[in-house]
């Protein structure tokens, strides 16, 4: 019984999808871009004690000053860049943020939780006039700030411009 169950089960965990999407504040030509991108490491089965058969995805090394921020209901974040040289994972733990482009008409609305993770690439070295964030919820918005270490920018595949939607983020 056991041995005949073995391969549903393997084939069921691969047909989730592999990879993880995330949403990516970039930058292309001096403004501000939305993209959604495909992380080439993808999910392994973990081995480690705790989590010992679960999908799992290695970020790399992470590096530098993190943060844990409390975003008032309603607050209006204005038109600002990622700061000066902190690219970074921005992980939404609760409320909305609502990301909009000066210079294009994509928009991202991303929500607190299991799909709350985006990169935020777009210094202003790259970026003359940076995005606009809003938190239009009626709760707070919580997020933690984690910058990327010397490894840089994830290896990916852009899966296409505007922010990850619907299939490919995890149901
Ligand atoms: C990421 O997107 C790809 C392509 O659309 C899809 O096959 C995959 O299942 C998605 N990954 C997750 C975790 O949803
Ligand atoms: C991009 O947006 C900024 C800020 O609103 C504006 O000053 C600038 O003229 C725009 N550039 C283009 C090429 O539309
Ligand atoms: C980006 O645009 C700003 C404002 O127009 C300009 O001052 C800056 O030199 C530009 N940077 C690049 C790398 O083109």
């Amino acid at each position: 019984m056991r041995l005949t169950l073995l391969p549903l089960l393997l084939f069921s965990s691969l047909a989730l999808g592999n990879t993880l999407n995330v949403t990516v504040l970039g930058a292309q030509n001096n403004i501000s871009t939305l993209e959604c991108w495909a992380l080439l490491s993808g999910f392994k089965h973990s081995s480690e004690a705790g989590t010992a058969g679960s999908e799992s995805l290695n970020l790399g090394k992470l590096g530098g000053d993190s943060t844990y921020t409390i975003l008032p209901a309603g607050f209006n974040g204005g038109r600002h860049n990622a700061p000066a040289l902190h690219i970074r994972w921005v992980i939404f733990l609760s409320g909305l943020a609502h990301i909009t482009l000066p210079n294009s008409t994509a928009e991202a609305w991303v929500a607190g939780g299991k799909n709350g993770a985006i990169l935020a690439l777009d210094t202003a070295d790259v970026s003359a006039f940076g995005h606009y964030t809003t938190y239009p919820s009626k709760e707070q918005t919580i997020t933690l700030e984690i910058p990327l270490g010397n490894e840089g920018i994830p290896a990916h595949t852009v899966l296409h411009g505007g922010p990850c939607k619907g299939e490919e983020l995890s149901a």
